[in-house]
C-alpha cells in the first residue's frame, strides 16, 4: 500500500476523532489529528502571551517553537519544545481560543504543509479536521464528512467530560458547539464544508461501532488492502 489517504472532516464533537482513530487502528494506518495542531499553536501562543488576533505574531511563535506530532498506539502525542502537551491542549480555554488561530491564513498555510509532510512519509493515513478533504488533500483516496445534530453532539461531549471526572452543563456545551460551528463554517480560509466528492455520514442515531463498520467497508471497496 503506498500513500493511501483517508480524510474525515466534520464539525466539533461529530465523532470524527474517535472514528478516525479507530478506523486507523483497524486499517493499520497512521492517525493524524489536525485539530491538535491548531490547539498546540493556540497553547504556545497563550503561553507566550501573544495577541491571538495578530497573525504575524502567531507565525513568530510558530517559528520560535518546536512542535512534534508523534503517532502512538493509534493516537497522537503532541510535544512543544520536547514537553508533552497532549492533555494540556484539551483545556477549555485553549478550545475557546483556537478559533483565532484557525482563522489565521498564514498559520493555516504552514499547518497544511506540515500535514502534507506527515502524509508523505507514510504508507497510509487517516486524517481528521475541517479542511482535510477540501484543502490539505484534495486528491485523497476516500473522503468522509461526519455530521450529527448539535443536541446529540453536546450529549457526547458531556459524557466525555464526565468520564474524565469533570462536570459541565449540557446547555452551555451545546451553545459553545454551535458557536464553534459558526466560526468554523464562516471563516474565509479553510472553512468547514464537505468536499464535493465527500461521503456524508450522519452519526446522530448510530453508534461508533456502526460508524466504523460503514467507513471500513467503503474504504476496502475503494481498494484499501490490509496486510
Ligand atoms: O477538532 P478540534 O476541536 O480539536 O479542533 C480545534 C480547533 O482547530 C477548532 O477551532 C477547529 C480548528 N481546526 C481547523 O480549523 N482545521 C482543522 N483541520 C482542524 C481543526
Amino acid at each position: 500500500m503506498s500513500n493511501f489517504i483517508i480524510t474525515i472532516d466534520g464539525p466539533a464533537a461529530s465523532g470524527k476523532s474517535t472514528a478516525a482513530r479507530l478506523l486507523a487502528q483497524k486499517l493499520g494506518a497512521d492517525f493524524l489529528d489536525t485539530g491538535a495542531m491548531y490547539r498546540a499553536v493556540t497553547y504556545a501562543a497563550m503561553k507566550a502571551d501573544t495577541d491571538l488576533s495578530d497573525e504575524n505574531k502567531l507565525i513568530d511563535v510558530m517559528e520560535s517553537c518546536e512542535f512534534d506530532f508523534i503517532p502512538e498506539n493509534s493516537s497522537m502525542k503532541v510535544f512543544l519544545d520536547k514537553r508533552d502537551i497532549t492533555e494540556l491542549i484539551r483545556d477549555s480555554q485553549v478550545t475557546a481560543n483556537s478559533r483565532y488561530i484557525a482563522s489565521a491564513r498564514k498559520v493555516r498555510e504552514k499547518l497544511v504543509q506540515t500535514q502534507r509532510q506527515f502524509a508523505a512519509n507514510r504508507n497510509a493515513i487517516v486524517t481528521e479536521g475541517r479542511d482535510q478533504g477540501t484543502v490539505a488533500f484534495p486528491d485523497a483516496n476516500v473522503k468522509f464528512f461526519l455530521i450529527a445534530q448539535p443536541a446529540e453532539r453536546a450529549k457526547r461531549r458531556l459524557a466525555e467530560l464526565e468520564a474524565k471526572g469533570k462536570a459541565g452543563s449540557l446547555e452551555e456545551i451545546q451553545k459553545s458547539i454551535e458557536k464553534r460551528d459558526q466560526s468554523d463554517m464562516n471563516r474565509n480560509v479553510g472553512p468547514l464544508k464537505p468536499a464535493q466528492d465527500a461521503i456524508v455520514i450522519d452519526t446522530t442515531n448510530i453508534d461508533i461501532e456502526q460508524v466504523i463498520e460503514k467507513l471500513y467497508s467503503i474504504v476496502t471497496e475503494r481498494g484499501y488492502k490490509t496486510d
